[in-house]
């Protein structure tokens, strides 16, 4: 079911959980003030409860208020990537935000995306936390029919501009003075280095080697069908591949095509609708193509495949 800013407004602020498209993918909002909803975006999606929740904003303030932090200490990212697909994680002042939201840390994660629809329901509702709209594990949902195959027909779907970059926000964390990546996404290490001066690391593990971000402790991406990525891998056993239209396969091979093999973020665009057909289709085993330039948005389009591999 479609639903207007009005009535998506109206639902969260009664405590109901609403879809909301962004420019990354679909997220599944409640409000932060009401703990039923937030638990129940926590069931819907079967979600493990140690994977903590980004809280989304309308505004710096609404973040300077929860975050432990000064806006100045943040200014080099939001002045140039918000309203946007970053991601940051902060400290945040003590009992500011429910240990639902965090997990428990004593930080959270936050961004201010940049959807017109989605942030005229956030600046009239407040903070909704919104993990992507779909089934823990599985692909993420880049359009309204995603949603929909996740959670039924029903389910309300804030109406709007769909989603732009087809892949999730990069989240970033300072550590010691240097920003790191949480997770690789949307807005690449060289945009950031563009604007941090170097280019900076992706970390998987604290120094004590526990994973510094939880979700990276699950299953993500994938879809039912097998995902093969070795490269070396005989075609001629192979009969579905998902590839490029601007390249030739065995000609018994059927093509998903991801796009253009000279076009990132077309491919990324492509990507979960992609591995969803895969399955919508009944596919159990599909070679990928993994030959593309290991920089900028590719480097997230490798690491979500191979995650969805695994
Ligand atoms: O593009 C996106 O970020 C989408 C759209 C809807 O905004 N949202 C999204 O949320 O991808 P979700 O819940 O699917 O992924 C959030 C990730 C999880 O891996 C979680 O572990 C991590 O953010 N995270 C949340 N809070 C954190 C924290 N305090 N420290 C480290 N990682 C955190
Ligand atoms: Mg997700």
């Amino acid at each position: 079911m479609r639903v207007t800013i009005e009535e998506a407004s109206c639902r969260l602020r009664q405590g109901e959980v609403v879809a909301m498209p962004t420019e990354t993918v679909y997220g599944l909002a409640a409000s932060i003030d009401h703990p039923k909803a937030i638990q129940h975006v926590f069931s819907l999606k079967n979600r493990p409860l140690d994977n903590p929740l980004i809280v989304h904003v309308s505004n710096l303030f609404q973040v300077l208020e929860i975050a432990d932090i000064a806006g100045e200490e943040i200014a080099i990212l939001t002045e140039r990537f918000w309203p946007g697909a970053l991601t940051l994680v902060l400290p945040v002042k003590d009992g500011a935000l429910s240990p639902m939201i965090t997990a428990g840390l004593s930080t959270a994660a936050f961004r201010l995306p940049q959807q017109q629809e989605t942030q005229a329901v956030i600046a009239s509702v407040g903070p909704v936390v919104m993990p992507s709209a779909n089934r823990s594990g599985y692909p993420s949902a880049t359009e309204i029919k995603h949603v929909h195959a996740d959670f039924g027909k029903e389910f309300p779907v804030l109406e709007g501009a769909g989603c732009g970059y087809g892949l999730e926000s990069t989240i970033v964390k300072k550590e010691e003075d240097t920003w790191v990546i949480l997770r690789l996404g949307a807005i690449s290490a060289e945009q950031l280095a563009e604007v941090l001066g170097e280019t900076p690391h992706f970390v998987k593990k604290d120094q004590k080697g526990a994973p510094i971000c939880p979700g990276t402790l699950y299953r993500h991406y994938a879809p039912e069908a097998r995902l093969l990525l070795d490269p070396d891998t005989d075609l001629a056993t192979v009969e579905v591949v998902v590839g490029f239209c601007d390249r030739t396969y065995p000609s018994h091979c059927r093509l998903f095509s991801l796009g253009n093999s000279n076009d990132p973020e077309g491919v990324a665009r492509e990507l979960y609708r992609t591995l969803r057909a895969l399955d919508s289709t009944g596919v159990s085993v599909a070679w990928v193509d993994l030959s593309f330039p290991e920089e900028g948005l590719w480097v997230t389009i490798a690491e979500r495949l191979q995650k969805a591999s695994a």
